[in-house]
């Protein structure tokens, strides 16, 4: 079976930090692969090399056996593969619905009824979030904005989730949950790739597992063929070599300077907004929080 996602030999640098050596890995239609490793290991550089928000500097991607490597956010998009960002980027001041709308502009701009039935079904599946549809987003509790950052990235339909450290601060209860539905994304045959802290959930949710240190693969297999030196190695990093690396975690709201005021369904602020940037809506969306971390390095 061709591969969903294969990754061969990917490099990225930053100037001159290499984040990412050499990482390969394949994901199968319908499989969750677990990201783990501490701190500065190379997991995000990965996932925002796959979604095209950074370039990678050597190596290849394919979806579904096509190179797609250097491909721009969108149209990696519309092969199917969405991303939630760690920081998950909710637009504060938006209500609930507008922030799943938002999510339509990842897969190209889909304002037809097909797409507005796809925020109903997203909605349908998370009642929290029907329940407070018209809400600012900004009201949500950190779980349910998680649920939110993960229902944007449905409206697209997608087949690949890649899903960038989504327990990060919550609670154990609320975690649980959260894995709760990604066993519920799989049982529905979307593939998922899951960068993680929380290891033990991760392996139970896992069907293969890549452990990196300092950008490179020292592990990786099927969660029961992993050793416990193994995932050490997530938890650790690479021993003295390793300098610990400090992101500062994003604000609250990291959006909430983003002023857009969208009346119902009216994105034209955001483009407008994008257009100023320089940049696409779905860029701007997918990459504004890793971008305010990368501001404040
Ligand atoms: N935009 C950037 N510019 C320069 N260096 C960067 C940039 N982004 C990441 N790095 C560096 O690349 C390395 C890998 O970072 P990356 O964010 O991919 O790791 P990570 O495994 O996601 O870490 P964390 O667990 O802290 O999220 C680190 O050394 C980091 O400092
Ligand atoms: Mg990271």
């Amino acid at each position: 079976m061709t591969a969903l996602l294969a990754v061969d030999g990917l490099q990225v640098r930053y100037g001159g930090v290499v984040a990412v050596r050499e990482v390969s890995f394949a994901v199968r239609p319908g499989e969750v692969v677990a990201v783990l490793g501490a701190n500065g290991a190379g997991k995000t550089s990965t996932l925002r090399a796959v979604t095209g928000l950074v370039r990678p500097t050597g190596g290849t991607i394919a979806v579904d056996g096509s190179d797609v490597t250097g491909w721009p956010p969108e149209r990696i998009a519309r092969l199917g593969v969405a991303h939630v960002p760690a920081g998950r980027g909710i637009f504060g001041s938006l209500s609930v619905a507008d922030n799943l709308r938002l999510g339509l502009y990842g897969a190209g701009a889909d304002r037809s009824r097909a797409g507005a039935q796809r925020v109903d079904e997203v909605l349908a599946t998370f009642p929290i979030l029907a329940e407070k549809r018209r809400q600012p987003a900004g009201q949500l509790s950190g779980g349910q904005q998680q649920q939110l950052a993960i229902g944007r990235a449905l409206v697209q339909a997608p087949r690949l989730l890649l899903l960038d450290e989504m327990s990060m601060g919550l609670s154990p209860t609320v975690v649980a949950d959260l894995f709760a539905i990604v066993a519920g994304l799989r049982a529905q045959g979307i593939a998922v790739v899951m960068v993680e802290q929380f290891v033990g959930q991760a392996l139970k949710v896992a069907d293969s597992v890549l452990v990196l240190e300092q950008g490179r693969v020292v592990a990786a297999g099927a969660p029961d063929e992993l050793s416990g030196d193994d995932v050490a190695a997530a938890y650790l990093g690479g021993g003295e070599a390793s300098t610990p690396v400090v992101v500062p975690p994003p604000p609250a709201d990291a959006r909430e300077g983003v002023r857009v005021d969208l009346g119902g369904r009216d994105i034209r602020e955001l483009e407008r907004l994008a257009a100023a940037r320089g940049t696409t809506v779905s860029a701007l969306l997918e990459g504004s929080v890793a971008g305010l971390l990368e501001g404040a390095r």
